[in-house]
């Protein structure tokens, strides 16, 4: 049985190559993203498995090339599903999984490190005092305690985040279509989309990227917040209205925004292009901004999320092969 990593980063050979001892599959690293680029280079009748990350584009024309090489398995080491066309998986009768959850924690521990270094620019005060500057002037932030915030989102990742802000003393109010009795019972006040986000000082997104909610974050949402609202985004890019918030920002609708997915972060994200000339010039705006904190997709990355990540994926893919269920049944999509 042998597996097919795409997007393959050192980190992710340490891991899978340690889960794999108890597996002893055959695992072949490609460092590439998966695409129509790359697809036909795959040998037939090879391997069994892909495992993918979230900026591969699995497309119907991508699946068609994996079905006709005699993949079976598409395994995404990731949570999110967008980049997957499903109707495609389904008609080529491949099968899909992916780690459902893996550590809320690391995703929303990243997020509150976004929102504390945003409002208390440590970022700021670390290269400051590395210059031998003592100076407070415009490190000046704002309690967290008793300022109202706004969780669109209140899945697994949602409900970890609500539960470290509620300890610092924030009144949560949320929106999401199935609530969550258990957050309930702690406090969270669950209300319609638009009075959460006209009611929050901070508005963090937990969302999955779906065709309905493109563009949550747009110009006329944007003006249903409050002035100086301060928005993080750990979910995924196309959640937000690049454009749009960048507006925003520039005429002070928004006072900081702490992004670590970006709309069109496959060009840029996991890649160390230091000595390039980027293309983009939306996100060399936002990085311009000194109100804006641009992370490369790095909420999971702890030890601990990318040991789950590894033993759910090989986990999964065991159980397919033999056609059986996977232990988490949320690990199965197709
Ligand atoms: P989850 O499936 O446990 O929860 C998602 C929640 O969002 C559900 O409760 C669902 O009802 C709700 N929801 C769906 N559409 C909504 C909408 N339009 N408005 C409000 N709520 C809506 O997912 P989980 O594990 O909490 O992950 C959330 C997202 O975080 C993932 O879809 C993924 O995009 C992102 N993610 C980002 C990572 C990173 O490293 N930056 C890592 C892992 C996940």
């Amino acid at each position: 049985m042998k597996i097919l990593f795409f997007s393959a980063k050192p980190y992710d050979r340490q891991f899978f190559e340690k889960s794999n001892e108890s597996y002893g599959f055959e695992l072949e690293f490609w460092e590439t993203h998966l695409g129509p680029h790359i697809a036909d280079a795959i040998k037939k009748d090879t391997f069994e498995a892909v495992c993918v990350f979230v900026n591969d584009k699995l497309t119907a024309e991508v699946i068609a090339v994996l079905a006709e090489k005699g993949i079976k398995i598409i395994a995404l080491r990731c949570a999110g599903f967008n980049n997957v066309d499903l109707d495609a998986v389904k008609k080529h009768g491949l099968r899909l999984c992916r780690v459902p959850a893996y550590s809320p924690q690391a995703v929303a521990e990243h997020a509150v490190a976004m929102l504390l270094t945003l409002n208390r620019k440590t970022h700021k005060a670390y290269n400051r005092i590395r210059e031998q500057n003592f100076s407070l002037n415009g490190l000046m932030g704002f309690n967290l305690y008793r300022k109202t915030l706004g969780v669109i989102g209140t899945g697994k990742i949602g409900a970890a985040f609500c539960k470290i802000m509620l300890g610092f003393g924030c009144k949560v109010l949320a929106f999401d279509p199935y609530e969550n009795e258990e957050l309930k019972k702690l406090g969270i006040n669950y209300l319609p989309f638009n009075e959460v986000i006209s009611a929050a000082d901070i508005i963090s997104l937990h969302c999955p990227l779906t065709e309905e909610n493109r563009y949550l974050i747009n110009a006329e949402t944007l003006l249903g917040m409050k002035k100086g609202a301060v928005i993080i985004n750990t979910s995924r890019g196309a959640l937000i209205n690049t454009k749009d918030v960048i507006e925003a920002l520039k005429n002070g609708q928004i006072a900081s925004l702490g992004i670590d997915v970006y709309e069109q972060e496959e060009k840029l994200f996991f890649k160390d292009l230091s000595g390039s000339i980027i293309g983009d010039d939306d996100i060399q705006r936002l990085i311009s901004f000194p109100n804006v904190l641009v992370t490369g997709h790095q909420a999971f990355f702890t030890e601990e999320a990318l040991a789950e990540i590894a033993s759910s994926t090989l986990s999964s893919v065991a159980a397919l092969i033999k056609d059986e269920n996977p232990s988490d049944k949320n690990a199965v999509l197709v």
